[in-house]
Formats: structure tokens, C-alpha cells, sequence
């Protein structure tokens, strides 16, 4: 049986040359704080294209620049932003993967110092070293962090325009897919919570209401970009805490979001409440099983599955159709060339100015 980790994917007019694809991860590297790409990014993401994945999903990048999580997040409010976008798509299609975006809004979760460069990591920023006023479903805080405002009417439709408008930069920066970020406690996910979701209104309550702003954003911004171009979405599929947004939950979105014309899912969890996570080897893929067998979407899994055989049993086993490989690929940037030789693939998929580095490994193989 030839490997399906390393078989292509078709999602609407976009094939994919394999299920290796490399999750957003933040850089916190806008370092002009103006959400622009810095050569940080270029090398970063060239650099798994060139290491065989088959799509490289750039990191979160803000709608709105209140939707950083940090000052050095990139950014897609603007056309300078979109421009300097253009030559990390390239870089990644001339290596011959496809390139995504995760566009994200950090809501209550905004405004923090980076894990490195800007100072307090993970706590809010004040005013006076360029933090800002956060906005959030419920005026409930984030433990530990700053206390958010609530998102009135007006705030919300102008949530819905600024994905619409970044999501329309990243078409014309030449994105082949696009991601909606619904996880990790960031405003989608706030609004999908009942924990942190505990609005009166129509955006508010029961699960229809809670996903309310997902839908309406997946929907607008569905409307405006090709026809042909996937749309994906990321949900936490658990929160680890009672009462909080579950699995059962999820598996109800997930559904909404394929007949609102998502393509496909990728299964995260945690992130809006302090828990405690079993983490481990795969320990999300639990979460992709269960939407795999419960809904018609397809349905990515990641976490912790860090080895090639790994991999390939999350797909030989039906419990997802692609595989998000992190931090495996931040230590090795080559992962997928060497699940390419674990698996014997097609050696083709090896840069040829990098063939002689592997003639020893292909004749072991
Ligand atoms: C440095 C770093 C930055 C991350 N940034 C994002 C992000 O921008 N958006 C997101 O949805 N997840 C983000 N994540 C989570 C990853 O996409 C991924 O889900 C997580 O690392 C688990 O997969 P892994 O075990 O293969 O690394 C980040 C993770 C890391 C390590």
C-alpha cells in the first residue's frame, strides 16, 4: 500500500502534494510592530516548503491590529502588510508546497507581551508599553489578564468586515487556502464558550446563539473569495474543563461549519480556561476520531504526532485526512524529507541541490 501520509489531497480545485502540513505557529517577529513580515518569516516558511510539506499554514495574523496577541504579530488590516505577504507565498509555491493563513482575532486574549522581545510574556501589556483595550464577548477576563470590553453590535459587525477584508488581502497576496482561527480561547472561541460567552443576546445562550459570529464570519467571508479556494476553520475540541465548550459542542459546529461551506477542520483543544492537559503523543487525535466518525467533514489532527509512522496511522486508521506537524518541524525543518525516505516515497519531492545529502539514506531505504 503506497503511504498515505505522502498521497495527495483534493480540496475543492487546490491538490496538495501530501498530508504533511505545518500548523500556525506565531513568530512574534513583526518586529517594526506594524504586523509586517520581517526576513525572519521568509526563511521560516520557505524553509518547510523546501523540507517537503505539502501546505504551510502561516501563522495567526490579526484582522484587526486589537486582534494581536501580541504588538509583534503579523497583521492583515493593510495593503503594505498584504504586499510584504506576497514573497512568503512564493518562496513557499516555488518549493512546490501550497501556502495558507490563519486569520485570527485574540479578543480578551490580545494585548500581551510575546513570549520573547516585547517583555511580560503572557501577561497584558499597559498602555504605556503599547498595550491596548481588549474586546471580548463578556466583560469576563482571561485569568490573570486584563479585564476586556464587550463587543456591542456595531463591534461585532465590524468583527465580521475585517475578516472579510483580510481575507481578500490574502487572496490577492496569492494564499492558496484560508484558515478561520476558532481555538486556543482567542474571540471565536470565546464566543463558542459558555465560559466566556455570557451575552443575552442572539450572539449569546444556547449553542446556535454561541456560534452565532463564527458562522456569520465563515459565511461572509466564504462569499468573497473564489469559489474554488478551500476555507478551513480550527475549534478547540474540548477545553479539559467542565461546563466548558466540548466535545459533543464541537461536533455540532463542525457540522454547521461543513454546510456553511468549510472544507475542512483541524481539531485543536484547550486554550480559554486554565486546565489541565493530558498531553502526550497524539493526545488530540481522540478529538479528530471522534469528528471523523461523527460528521462529514474532513478533519485534520494535531499534536504531539511528531513521527512519521505516527502520521500514517492517525490516516491508516480513518481518524483524520491530513496531519499538522508543529514543533517537530520548528527542530527539523526537513521532517516531511524524512518521512518521505521512512515511508519510501518518492524521492523526487528532495530539492535536487540537496539530492547528493541523501544519496546514502535512499539506497538504505
Ligand atoms: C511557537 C508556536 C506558536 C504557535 N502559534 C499558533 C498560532 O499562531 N495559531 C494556532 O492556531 N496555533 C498555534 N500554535 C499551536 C500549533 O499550531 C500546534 O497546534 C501545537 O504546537 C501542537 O502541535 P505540535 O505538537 O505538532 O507542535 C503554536 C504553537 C507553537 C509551538
Amino acid at each position: 500500500m503506497p503511504s498515505q501520509l505522502l498521497s495527495p489531497i483534493t480540496l475543492r480545485d487546490l491538490t496538495v502534494r501530501n498530508r504533511i502540513w505545518v500548523p500556525p505557529m506565531c513568530q512574534y517577529s513583526a518586529t517594526g510592530r506594524d504586523g509586517v513580515v520581517t526576513p525572519w518569516h521568509l526563511m521560516h516558511y520557505g524553509s518547510f516548503a523546501r523540507g517537503g510539506a505539502g501546505a504551510v499554514i502561516v501563522e495567526a495574523t490579526a484582522v484587526v491590529p486589537e486582534g494581536r496577541i501580541s504588538p509583534t504579530d503579523l497583521g492583515l488590516w493593510d495593503d503594505a502588510q498584504r504586499d510584504a505577504l506576497r514573497p512568503v507565498v512564493e518562496l513557499v509555491h516555488e518549493q512546490g508546497a501550497v501556502a495558507g493563513i490563519q486569520l485570527a482575532h485574540a479578543g480578551r486574549k490580545a494585548s500581551t507581551g510575546a513570549e520573547w522581545g516585547t517583555g511580560r510574556p503572557g501577561q497584558s501589556l499597559p498602555e504605556s508599553e503599547g498595550g491596548w483595550t481588549t474586546l471580548a464577548p463578556s466583560a469576563v477576563p482571561y485569568e490573570g489578564l486584563a479585564d476586556p470590553v464587550a463587543l456591542d453590535e456595531a463591534g461585532i459587525d465590524r468583527v465580521v468586515d475585517a475578516f472579510v477584508a483580510a481575507a481578500e488581502r490574502a487572496v490577492e497576496a496569492g494564499f492558496d487556502l484560508l484558515e478561520i482561527h476558532g481555538a486556543h480561547g482567542y474571540l471565536l472561541h470565546e464566543f463558542l464558550s459558555p465560559l466566556s460567552n455570557r451575552r443575552t443576546d442572539s450572539y449569546g445562550g444556547d449553542l446556535a446563539g454561541r456560534a452565532k459570529l463564527m458562522l456569520r464570519v465563515v459565511d461572509a467571508v466564504r462569499a468573497r473569495i473564489p469559489e474554488g479556494m478551500p476555507l478551513l476553520a480550527r475549534l478547540s475540541g474540548t477545553e479539559w474543563t467542565d461546563g466548558g465548550f466540548d466535545l459533543e459542542e464541537t461536533t455540532q459546529v463542525v457540522t454547521w461549519l461543513g454546510e456553511h461551506g468549510v472544507d475542512m477542520v483541524d481539531v485543536s483543544s484547550g486554550g480559554n480556561v486554565p486546565a489541565t492537559i493530558p498531553v502526550g503523543p497524539g493526545y488530540q487525535a481522540p478529538l479528530a476520531a471522534h469528528l471523523s466518525a461523527h460528521t462529514d467533514v474532513p478533519i485534520s489532527a494535531v499534536g504531539m504526532i511528531d513521527e512519521p509512522f505516527q502520521a500514517e496511522h492517525v490516516l491508516v486508521t480513518g481518524q483524520a485526512e491530513v496531519v499538522r506537524v508543529g514543533r517537530a518541524f520548528l527542530r527539523d525543518p526537513a521532517w516531511a524529507l524524512h518521512a518521505v525516505i521512512a515511508l519510501h516515497g518518492d524521492a523526487e519531492i528532495i530539492p535536487p541541490q540537496y539530492r547528493r545529502a541523501y544519496r546514502q539514506q535512499l539506497r538504505q531505504g
